[in-house]
């Protein structure tokens, strides 16, 4: 359903996306996975036809980007990361607005609005200015306006940012929902979001994709390895030093005021941890388990590509 092909972009000198291909069949849900800055929101803007590629090819529902730009459109939903709602106008008159822009005529017009707003749970702000709707309702009203011309293929850049948690579940839970009858493809630099809402993950590191893969594949690929951190009264120094030497340990690490301790996956060294600092007279102010962050993942997926 949308098919990429060296896919490339230049902002002047600077490299932003650098010959990326991929493909998202009819019915996926794919996460697109990156750091800040990875070229995300570029490549979802070339897509939508917002943006010319400097090199490069893709299609949507089958119509070239290049030379078909107006059938991608109609084939496309964009939540935008930015997304520009008309502050002044209602739910209902954005809506009406752009089912018009896009070709809707009078009679379906409003039956549609009311199939996406009872969709995004909008029911009761239907008639409120979009500038006096919360945060979340606001993001509701952004994918209420992707959908409004029933598009196949729904593009969304970071769709649950700047929202507060019980919205985020909210709007997961959405996307889900949306995903049944459609082609996703969705941005986030969360990882966990990822496993949550999509099927299939690609994940992109400044410009580049660096994996792509089905979820439980993926996770086996990032996993082999778990941290803890811990607070220690102590000099950092001489607490390192000790801390590597529990057998067992991988590495150790000083991330002020923690200690970023790196264990085997199948060993719980908590216990021996506690005790080797409680023999050297410190305290222990605090131990975690933290989850790999995404640039750990992005460190492990480019040294393996590097040394492979
Ligand atoms: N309009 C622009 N002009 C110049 N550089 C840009 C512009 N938009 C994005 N960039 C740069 O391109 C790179 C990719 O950005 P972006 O696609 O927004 O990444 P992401 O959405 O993954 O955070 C970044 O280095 C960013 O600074
Ligand atoms: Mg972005």
């Amino acid at each position: 359903m949308i098919r990429v092909e060296n896919l490339t972009k230049y902002y002047g000198k600077r490299l932003a996306v650098d010959k990326i291909s991929f493909n998202v069949g009819k019915g996926e849900i794919v996460g697109f996975l990156g750091p800040n800055a990875a070229g995300k929101t570029t490549t979802m803007r070339i897509l939508t036809g917002y943006l010319a590629p400097s090199g490069g090819e893709a299609w949507v529902a089958g119509h070239s980007i290049l030379s078909h730009s107006l059938e991608v459109r109609q084939h496309i939903g964009y939540f935008a990361e930015a997304a520009p709602l008309y502050t002044d106008m209602t739910v209902r008159a954005y809506l009406d607005f752009l089912a018009r822009l896009r070709g809707l005529d009078k009679t379906e017009v409003k039956k549609r609005i009311w199939q996406v707003v009872e969709l995004c749970h909008l029911e009761d702000y239907i008639d409120v200015h979009i500038g006096k709707l919360s945060k979340g309702f606001r993001q509701r009203t952004g994918i209420a306006q992707a959908l409004i011309h029933n598009p196949e293929v729904l593009i969304m850049d970071e769709p649950t940012v700047g929202i507060d948690p019980i919205q985020v579940a909210t709007t997961r839970q959405l996307i889900k929902e949306l995903a049944k009858k459609r082609t996703v493809l969705l941005s986030t630099h969360i990882l966990p979001e990822v496993s949550m809402t999509c099927q299939r993950v690609i994940i992109i590191n400044k410009g580049r994709i660096v994996a792509q893969d089905r979820i439980e594949n993926l996770s086996s690929l990032i996993s082999g390895s778990k941290r803890i951190q811990v607070e220690v009264s102590g000099s950092p120094a001489k607490v390192t030093e000790r801390l590597k030497r529990i057998p067992g340990v991988l590495n150790v690490s000083y991330q002020a005021p923690s200690h970023i301790i790196v264990c085997p996956l199948e060993q719980d060294l908590r216990g021996k941890i506690t005790e080797a600092i409680f023999q050297s007279g410190w305290t222990l102010l605090s131990l975690e388990s933290v989850e790999m962050s995404l640039e750990d993942i992005f460190i492990k997926l480019t040294t393996k590509e590097e040394a492979a």
